[in-house]
């Protein structure tokens, strides 16, 4: 059986990841500090033989016993409200924390693929945005936390593979979103359906003229998993290219959620990038992947998932007390 370290396993993408990699018979060793992340996530995992979860955070040495095949490192804080309100953990876990698991990965003689991000584009001056475009960042900035964490984590991701010879792999992730996203953690799709769910007008940045495109996470974890088992070494975008205006998109949710909201206008945060849209010819040509997902059906699902919630979830403000966190 191949075994497989995923870390950020509690979060959304990690905990769909686990789901997916023991559906293919791995046995898989989940690892999470549990910063932005929820155990519930997993939980119908627990009784599994073939599953552990290791509490642990990826910033100090990370030590594993046995052999490891695969390594998947999806630890971050990820929405711009965790990483705005736990900056330096942030820096680390894409530092420290990638320098550890590519330690791990060299000493395991594993392959380790890490979770990139469409920020590292910046507010991009090329649209849409293929691999070949190094970006507009701003580096000090509130959001070069998170951008230059993910840039540098690329680099010494590239650094392992040219000089110690690490399997690597790196995607790209675009704007993606499913069940088990948390519903105050600030990022568009849940933000709008908390709104409406608690029958608040939706709060629209700007003139609602910026772009976003959404990946379902089916079509993100499939793209991930292609990517891991192909012998491709540089970064490939993942990612839905179906572009909408956040105007757009708000009517969108009004229309679904079947509620009679306004849509309201703020300004708009610094560095928010006004168009995001992924080229995924690479991912096509060597995967044979692209997304299957329609908005329509991704948003359904994300819905139905958001109104199964209990009701007190609807108006919790924080996930965490992050206080005690930036003491670490
Ligand atoms: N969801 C997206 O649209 C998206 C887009 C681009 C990139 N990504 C990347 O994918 C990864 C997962 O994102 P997500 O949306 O699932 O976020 P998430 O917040 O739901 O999950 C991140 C997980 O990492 C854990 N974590 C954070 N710091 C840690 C540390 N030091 N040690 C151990 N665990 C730690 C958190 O507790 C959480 O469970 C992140 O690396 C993120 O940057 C996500």
């Amino acid at each position: 059986m191949k075994r497989i370290l995923i870390t950020g396993a509690a979060g959304f993408l990690g905990s769909h990841l686990c789901d997916r990699f023991i559906k293919e018979d791995y046995h898989v060793i989940a690892m999470d500090n549990l910063i932005t992340g929820d155990l519930r996530n997993l939980e119908h995992l627990f009784k599994l033989e073939n599953f552990e979860f290791y509490h642990h955070d990826v910033t100090n040495f990370v030590h594993i016993p046995g052999k490891l095949d695969y390594i998947l490192h999806f630890a971050s804080p990820a929405s711009p409200i965790d990483y705005l309100k736990i900056p330096i953990q942030t820096l680390k876990v894409g530092a420290l924390g990638t320098h550890n698991l590519l330690g791990l990965a060299k000493e395991k003689k594993a392959r380790i693929l890490i979770a990139s991000t469409s920020e590292i584009y910046g507010d991009p001056l090329v649209h849409p945005q293929t691999e070949a475009y190094y970006g507009n960042v701003n580096t000090i900035g509130p959001r070069g936390v998170y951008d230059e964490a993910k840039r540098f984590m690329e680099s010494i991701t590239m650094a392992y593979h040219r000089f110690h010879g690490v399997e690597t792999r790196i995607v790209r992730i675009f704007n993606t979103y499913g069940p088990r996203m948390r519903l105050n953690d600030g990022r568009v799709i849940p933000a709008f359906i908390g709104q409406a769910l608690r029958g608040e007008d939706l709060t629209v940045f700007g003139d609602g003229s910026q772009t976003r495109s959404f990946c379902y996470v089916d079509d993100e974890i499939e793209g991930i998993y292609r990517l891991l088992l192909s012998d491709y070494s540089l970064p490939v975008n993942i990612g839905n290219p179906h572009e909408i205006t956040i105007k757009d998109f708000a009517e969108e949710i009004v229309k679904l959620t079947g509620t009679d909201q306004k849509i309201i206008y703020k300004p708009l945060p610094k560095d928010d990038p006004m168009q995001r849209q992924p080229d995924i010819s690479k991912a096509k040509a060597l995967l044979g992947w692209e997304p299957k997902v329609s908005r329509a059906d991704g948003m359904k699902m994300t819905y139905d998932y958001f109104k199964s919630l209990p009701d007190e979830e609807l108006y919790k403000k924080d996930h965490k007390d992050f206080k005690s966190y930036n003491r670490k």
